[in-house]
């Protein structure tokens, strides 16, 4: 039988709470032993939900990583933080799963090939959309020749999020924590499904925005400068000559939050819709009537599984499909930090 995981989480905001904290609660063989926030409220509020004793609430993640009630740790902070708990944590030997992006930019991510070089600890990241059903299937129908061969990927994904009223200058809109905006944000991971599921990209021609200039800040009502994108289109070079486009928003007003993600091939199509992801409309050999329409299908059930279930999977030694690895989120910095050159130079940036 496996072994109890226990898990430490470091950050406890939306993320946390949406997705990590409720995943692992599904997941058999682990237990959530210990939190950290800087905000004591949120160490109160989760930790009484899921009685967490005291002495395991910490508002310092070095206390949290050298816990021996903790076994691996969830990280859930803001981006400029990802790398030194990474590295704090690979140094002590305990596996860690990291939220995207990896960092704010390709050269803060040194410290951390330099500590996954000197020892070997099992990572993950959180490229969450590598977990959907649909996004496995479509991999599956992609690398069984079902749509041919890939001729491009055509991508959105539209938000309002940037006009919530009185929204302040969170870490989001800073430059100095989060790197980049929506780019980062949302566009890591159609560049990590892009890579899954096309190809690797070669290089890249954006362009970034940012909509709303000004916003004020969280501890006073004076008014700063966003610093980061809130608009972000890029086309892409993809190996053995797929095309990529991909438009990025989260000022697009009437879409709460909309994700398109189509790949044409030369036998057929497939498309998937976030807000219904448990099924693909397909044009493929699998249609049997072949009538050159897209048809819905439900993804099967071997496909299901979630980011938390996979990541307990990981820390077991049981065999993962797809795993989403350090190494994967290098790459997408890598991307990122180009799409932003190419923005800034007005060129194309070719992918090292
Ligand atoms: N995978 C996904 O789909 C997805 C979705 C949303 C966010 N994210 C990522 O998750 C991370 C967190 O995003 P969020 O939306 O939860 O942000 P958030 O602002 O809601 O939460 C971040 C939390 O980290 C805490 N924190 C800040 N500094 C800390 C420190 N030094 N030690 C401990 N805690 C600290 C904050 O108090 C806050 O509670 C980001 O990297 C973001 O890009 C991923």
């Amino acid at each position: 039988m496996n072994q109890i995981k226990k898990i430490g989480i470091v950050g406890l905001g939306m993320i946390a709470n949406g997705r990590h904290i409720p995943e692992l609660l599904n997941v058999e063989n682990c237990i959530i032993t210990a939190i950290c926030d800087i905000d004591e409220n949120k160490l109160k509020s989760v930790g009484d939900s899921l009685n967490i004793p005291n002495q395991f609430r910490f508002t310092n993640y070095n206390d949290l990583i050298s816990c021996d009630e903790v076994d691996a740790i969830e990280i859930c902070t803001p981006n400029h933080l990802h790398i030194p708990i990474a590295v704090t944590a690979i140094k002590v030997g305990k596996p860690i799963n990291i939220e995207k992006p990896i960092s704010i930019d390709l050269p803060s991510c040194k410290p951390l090939l330099r500590a996954v070089k000197e020892k070997n600890i099992p990572n993950m990241m959180c490229f969450t959309y590598r977990f959907m059903p649909a996004i496995r299937y479509a991999k599956w129908i992609i690398d069984n020749g079902l749509i041919g061969d890939i001729l491009n990927v055509d991508v959105e994904y539209f938000k309002d999020s940037g006009f919530i009223t009185g929204r302040r200058l969170e870490w989001r809109f800073q430059k100095e924590k989060a790197g980049t905006g929506v780019l980062g944000d949302l566009g890591v991971h159609l560049i990590d499904m892009a890579e899954l599921l096309a190809g690797k990209i070669t290089s890249v021609c954006g362009f970034t925005d940012i909509i709303v200039k000004e916003r004020q800040k969280l501890d006073s009502d004076e008014w700063a400068r966003v610093e980061t994108d809130d608009y972000c289109s890029f086309i892409c070079n993809i190996e053995n000559g797929i095309r990529g486009n991909f438009v990025i928003s989260r000022c697009a007003m009437g879409k709460p939050n909309s994700v398109k993600f189509d790949v044409y091939g030369s036998k057929g199509t497939i498309c998937f819709n976030m807000n219904n992801p448990d099924v693909l409309d397909v044009y493929s050999k699998l249609n049997d009537d072949w009538n050159k329409k897209l048809i819905t299908v439900d993804v099967p059930q071997n496909f299901h599984t979630t980011q938390e279930a996979e990541f307990i999977k990981m820390l077991c030694g049981e065999p993962c499909d797809l795993l989403p690895t350090i190494e994967d989120g290098i790459r997408s910095q890598k991307i990122l930090d180009a799409i932003l050159k190419s923005s800034k130079n007005n060129s194309w940036v070719k992918i090292k």
